[in-house]
């Protein structure tokens, strides 16, 4: 359960197979919409300090542009070298046709 909704965007702002990149505190998170909805996630890869949003969204997979490592942007986990460590996601809401990330409280 989230105790923060951030309002990240339109709905209508991310193409399906998509991804959106959104900075809020200092941290950059990844907004995507794939065939089956929309999820969230760090927007920095696992593997090294390279952005997620430049990169490529297929079905529900992002592809680092870096290295092309893969995540499976549904549940984080690292699909192919070189990533091997998962993704940090967060839940999403969308709701009258905006998108909100779910984040924990702040500390
Ligand atoms: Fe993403 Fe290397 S920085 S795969």
């Amino acid at each position: 359960m989230s105790d923060r909704w951030i309002d990240a965007c339109a709905a209508d702002d991310i193409e399906e197979e998509d991804v959106l990149g959104f900075d809020h505190d200092n941290r950059a998170y990844c907004i995507y919409r794939t065939p089956d909805g929309y999820f969230a996630s760090d927007g920095i890869c696992t593997h090294e300090d390279e952005r997620l949003e430049d990169g490529i969204v297929i079905d529900n997979v992002i592809e680092c542009p870096l290295h092309q490592g893969r995540f499976d942007v549904r549940t984080g986990e690292a699909l192919s070298a070189p990533v091997c460590v998962n993704l940090q996601t967060y839940p999403v809401r969308v709701e009258n046709g905006r998108v909100y990330l779910g984040l924990p409280a702040a500390e």
